[in-house]
């Protein structure tokens, strides 16, 4: 076995970083854009953190060729992005040449310095608008998607090879319409699951639609998984929280997709939801279309009790309470209890076994799994600056030990083939605002001076060093 992390990735693996429009792009009103549902919801009191909204956010804009200047120089091979509904169809009444035109220019650029464009097409920015006539709950926003994929095809499908038709629907349909910590902000479950079926209806038809118009594409879906843990592996209480919650957040949407169907578990577990009334004949033939690629997004592993927390244990991971945990589970008390393990600014648990774990149950499973890239892992730290230096030592420990677990995993058999760290640089991190720091690009957001972190630095040398004959050894 290689004992360099650098002599472990098959070739032609794929080393990038990823952000996403409403996170970092700014502009919120120029160019033609019209609000998104997070421009809606930043307004909203106390929906974020300190009242931060994507406004300005690190102004990527304005600032774009410089920022892929920057990537070119820390040597990314691939940059993950997303585009903005609401900028490509303000409202969603119209094709707005000039929001298309700003990523047609980003792809120019990226081409241009080397780096291969990862197109999302739905990073949870909904155009406010289409809230207004229910949002994901309507139908009807699934085939409003396929037309503004349509649009974004139209523009770009030239120069884009893969695309990604949604990232992480599980936060965009229930975290969204029943958490209530994210745009909308809703907290009614049955909003939450047609948003859930709608999303995946929305993802096969796009994925239908851009096969039908160019037959070279690679196209697939990013989704945020988790290993659901029972705190206590011999308790029946303890296995039955996290089955239901293995359910809800990894099967109800890796079943639909890959085998064309919902767990049978979860639906039983939703009866009084009457989950089914939203499924059309043929909807899940669509769904299943096969894709060319998984994103797997992945942070954390979940630890589930089905027992109350311990008096005085903390409150789980901060800074909003993640109350909606214990959405549709059956029982008044999913816990997360913590295991002991470091966290990150989160209050994320760090446990890098927990990917290889994650990767090698998939493969397992699935036996049509297709070919897995890592499309987001990462961490959140205090950065500290340190005369104009940011020596983020943990992010990179966070990222390195990801890596070599990404790395043991493809030992045992994972089909990976592809990392994106997240992210390329600080930004708005939903309703924790400004707060949080993923970046391995620092921002000082007074002035938007850009510094990459030590973590950049050395994610850099790695990608130059993979390109080296891997070490014998
Ligand atoms: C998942 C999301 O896709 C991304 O937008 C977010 O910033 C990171 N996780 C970190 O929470």
């Amino acid at each position: 076995m290689a004992t360099r992390l650098e002599g472990r990735f098959p070739d032609g693996f794929i080393w990038g970083s990823a952000a996403a429009a409403a996170q970092i792009e700014g502009a919120a009103a120029e160019g033609g854009k019209e609000d998104s549902i997070w421009d809606h919801f930043a307004r909203q009191p106390l929906a974020i953190a300190n009242g931060d909204t994507p406004a300005v956010a690190v102004d990527h804009y304005h600032r774009m060729p410089a920022d892929v200047a920057l990537m070119k120089e820390l040597g990314l091979q691939s940059y993950r992005f997303s585009t903005s509904w609401a900028r490509v169809k303000p409202g969603d009444r119209f094709v707005n040449a000039e929001g298309l035109d700003f990523y047609s220019r980003l792809v120019d650029e990226l081409l241009e310095a080397d780096i291969l464009p990862w197109l999302t097409l739905y990073h949870w920015d909904l155009p406010q608008a289409l809230q207004e006539l229910g949002g994901w709950a309507n139908r009807d926003t699934a085939f409003r998607f396929v037309d503004y994929a349509v649009a974004v095809h139209e523009k770009l499908g030239d120069r884009v090879r893969h695309w990604t038709t949604f990232n992480e629907p599980l936060c965009s349909s229930l975290i969204g319409y029943v958490g209530g910590e994210h745009a909308p902000g809703l907290t009614d479950p049955y909003a939450g699951l047609a948003a859930l079926h709608h999303q995946h209806l929305a993802h096969g038809l796009a994925t239908r639609q851009l096969r039908e118009l160019s037959d070279d594409l690679q196209v697939g879906i990013t989704l945020n998984l988790t290993n659901a843990v029972p705190n206590n592996p011999t308790d029946p209480v303890d296995i039955d929280a996290a089955r239901r919650l293995d359910g809800l957040w990894n099967r109800m949407y890796l079943e639909p997709l890959l085998l064309g169907a919902y767990p049978a578990d979860v639906l039983e577990d939703l009866r009084e939801y009457d989950f089914e009334r939203l499924v059309h004949d043929g909807d899940l033939e669509t769904i299943s279309a096969p894709i060319d690629f998984l994103g797997v997004n992945h942070y954390h592993d979940d630890n589930f009790s089905g027992h109350p927390l311990p008096e005085g244990h903390p409150p789980g991971k901060a800074p909003t309470a993640r109350q909606g945990r214990s959405w549709f589970v059956g029982s008044e008390h999913v816990t997360s209890p913590t295991r002991g393990l470091p966290q990150t600014a989160m209050g994320w648990e760090v446990n890098p076994d927990g990917l290889r774990e994650l990767l090698v149950r998939l493969t397992r499973t699935y036996d049509n799994l297709p070919p897995l890239y890592i499309t987001e892992n990462g961490a959140a730290y205090d950065d500290v600056v340190v005369d104009g230096r940011i020596d983020d030592v943990e992010r990179w420990d966070y990222i390195r030990a990801h890596l070599w677990a990404v790395a043991d995993a493809i030992e045992e058999g994972a089909d990976v083939r592809g990392y994106f760290a997240w992210t390329f640089i600080d930004n708005f991190e939903w309703a924790w605002g400004y707060d949080k720091r993923f970046g391995i690009v620092h921002v000082d957001y007074e002035t938007m001076e850009r510094t990459p972190k030590l973590s950049a630095l050395r994610y850099s040398q790695l990608i130059v060093a993979t390109r080296e004959p891997a070490p014998v050894g």
